[in-house]
């Protein structure tokens, strides 16, 4: 049998990062944050000069990404891109990419790659709906464009990127735009998960929601 998985799908800057990495940390999973492989691809893309435009050119990139986790640090070829991948050019680049279906099946071995005993937490767009579509548990986390605009704000400034609101809003309305509306993939809830609107919820009532449902789900 496989290791179980809780797939975590939602819009930008809904916290479903935070959540999936709490939900992991408190069953001693692994943690699979499926963003950050578009961010890479991106990145490596802008880095190499590759055109945004250029699906196989893309598709070859990401087939062979040179990737390593190491607990909350990301390498790109052996240099740390922890903080680079999270910039807002890369992650505006990552949601254009992700729009190409060469692009997203060449990253589909590497995703299921991350299943291992004793379990997985998954977050991403897709993690429900196609890639781990027999997950033990599926989530879809929301919450308003507003609040999310103010979380990844916050986010920002705390790691010392500048930021304006306004702006931000309109890049993540933008960004939800293409991500729901792409024709391969597209951000939506997957058959039978669990809705959580997180917009008048903090991070520990998230979580514990999760965490209730995937009790209920594994000891109905
Ligand atoms: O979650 P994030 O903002 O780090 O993701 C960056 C971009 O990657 C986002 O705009 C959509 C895309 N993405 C995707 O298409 N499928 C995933 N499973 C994860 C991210």
């Amino acid at each position: 049998m496989s290791a179980p998985l809780i797939a975590i799908d939602g819009p930008t800057a809904s916290g479903k990062g935070t959540v999936a990495q709490r939900v992991a940390q408190a069953l001693g999973w692994g943690y699979l944050d499926s963003g950050a492989l578009y961010r890479l691809c991106a990145l490596a893309a802008l880095r190499g000069g590759v055109d945004l435009d250029d699906e196989a050119g893309l598709a070859a990139l990401a087939a062979a990404l040179p990737v390593r986790f190491a607990g909350e640090r990301i390498e790109l070829g052996g240099q740390d891109v922890t903080g680079a991948i999270r910039d807002e050019a890369v992650g505006n680049a990552a949601s254009r990419i992700a729009a190409l279906p060469a692009l997203r099946a060449a990253l589909l071995g590497l995703q299921r790659g991350f299943r291992r005993p004793p379990g997985l937490v998954a977050d991403g767009r897709d993690m429900g709906t196609v890639v781990f579509p027999e997950a033990t548990l599926k989530v879809f986390l929301t919450a308003s464009a507003e609040s999310r605009a103010k979380r990844r704000y916050k986010q920002l400034i705390e790691k010392g990127f500048s930021a304006n609101l306004a702006d931000l809003l309109r890049d993540l309305q933008q960004r939800d735009e293409r991500d729901t509306r792409r024709s391969v993939a597209p951000l939506k809830p997957a058959e039978g998960a669990v809705v959580i609107d997180s917009t008048h919820l903090d991070i520990d009532q998230t979580v514990a929601q999760v965490l209730g449902a995937y009790r209920h789900r594994a000891r109905p």
